[in-house]
Formats: structure tokens, C-alpha cells, sequence
């Protein structure tokens, strides 16, 4: 009798067990709220001003390691990105924003290592980090954020090709002197030849272009 009376207490008690259980467990945790336009604006603007600091680093350590041309890219690039940069955070100033960004000592290695890295890192924000800004700037209908993500997701594009084709000649590189590389100034779109009337990427006359060597 006593044994039946137990077995018959059994689901009720697990029942009790688990009820127990699940309050004892922590709520599913939410999930992050969705970075905002002005998060990603925010973002980028912080991710410009880096890239820039970094090739200035990596352009010195390519004139020290004998590729002049190498250091000419690098040198375009880092122009390239304060354009970019200054366009991000006029945007965050109308949208009522202060830019803030956090600008650290770039890591320098080898200028072989060093395209590696800036490979790695046009690549990302060609592939990843633009089409995500531009994504969710687009659903927001902003304008500005649109135009600016595009100007530097077609820059990276364009420069992740150079760096690339630096690196696949490296050895050949080594012991040139410095060559001249063109910028357009509104949307850093980086080149070798002006061999077009208006920028293919933000369609301003060339004379928006500036010499960087
Ligand atoms: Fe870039
Ligand atoms: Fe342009």
C-alpha cells in the first residue's frame, strides 16, 4: 500500500521537479538590439580613421623595406579612408550625432605581411561589413548613409585589387621608386590613370581627383 501510494505520487512529484526546474532556469537571454544606422555610421567612421592610421604605418615600413611602389598604394589608401572617414561623419553630424572614434597604434610586420592584412581587411568590409550597412540603411530609406557606405564599399573593392596585385609581385616591386596614384577627393575611388572624364564611381569630373605618390 504504501509502495502504490508512492509510485502514484511519482508523476506529481516529477511534474513538481520540473516545474521547479524550469523557473530555476535563466530566461532566454534577448537578443542584441539591431545596430542602428547611426551605430553603423559610428562604426565605420571608427573603422575609417584606423585604416587610414594603419597604411600611413605600413606605407613607411614599405619605403624602409625598399618597395616605393608599394608604399605609393598605401599612401593613396590612407588618403582614400580619411576621405572616407569625413564623409561618414558628416552623415553622423546630420543625423544630430557626434563622431567618436578610436584611433590605436596599427600593428606593423613585414610590408608582405602587412598586404595580407590589408587584403583581409577591404576584403571584409567589401563582403561583409558595407553590405550589412547598406542593408539596413536602405530600410531605413537614408540617403546620405546609403551614398557614403557605396563610395567606400566601391573604394575597398578597388583597393583590395590593388593590394592584391601588389602582393602577387612583390618581388618584382622590390627597389621601386615612389609612383603617382589618383584619389577622387569625394568619394576616394583610387586609381593609376585618369583615363575617364567622371569618376566611375561617384560621377564628379575628374578634377575632383588629387595626386597622392
Ligand atoms: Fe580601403
Ligand atoms: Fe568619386
Amino acid at each position: 500500500m504504501k509502495t502504490t501510494s508512492f509510485v502514484r505520487s511519482l508523476p506529481a512529484f516529477a511534474l513538481a521537479g520540473a516545474a521547479a526546474l524550469v523557473l530555476a532556469l535563466p530566461a532566454p537571454a534577448a537578443a542584441p538590439p539591431a545596430a542602428s544606422t547611426l551605430d553603423n555610421l559610428q562604426a565605420a567612421y571608427d573603422g575609417e580613421s584606423n585604416a587610414s592610421a594603419k597604411y600611413a604605418a605600413f606605407a613607411k615600413k614599405a619605403d624602409e623595406e625598399g618597395y616605393g611602389q608599394v608604399a605609393s598604394l598605401f599612401r593613396a589608401a590612407a588618403r582614400a579612408e580619411q576621405i572616407h572617414a569625413a564623409n561618414h561623419a558628416a552623415v553622423i553630424k546630420k543625423l544630430g550625432g557626434v563622431p567618436k572614434n578610436d584611433v590605436k597604434a596599427p600593428e606593423v610586420k613585414t610590408t608582405k605581411e602587412n598586404l595580407q592584412a590589408a587584403i583581409a581587411g577591404e576584403s571584409y568590409e567589401r563582403d561583409k561589413m558595407y553590405p550589412e550597412f547598406l542593408a539596413k540603411a536602405k530600410k531605413d530609406t537614408n540617403r546620405d548613409a546609403i551614398e557614403t557606405f557605396n563610395f567606400a564599399k566601391a573604394a575597398e573593392a578597388e583597393h583590395a585589387k590593388l593590394y592584391s596585385e601588389s602582393l602577387a609581385k612583390l618581388d618584382s616591386l622590390k627597389g621601386t621608386k615612389a609612383v603617382t596614384y589618383y584619389v577622387c577627393t569625394v568619394c576616394g575611388f583610387t586609381t593609376t590613370k585618369l583615363d575617364f572624364q567622371k569618376c566611375p564611381v561617384c560621377f564628379n569630373p575628374k578634377d575632383k581627383y588629387t595626386k597622392v605618390g
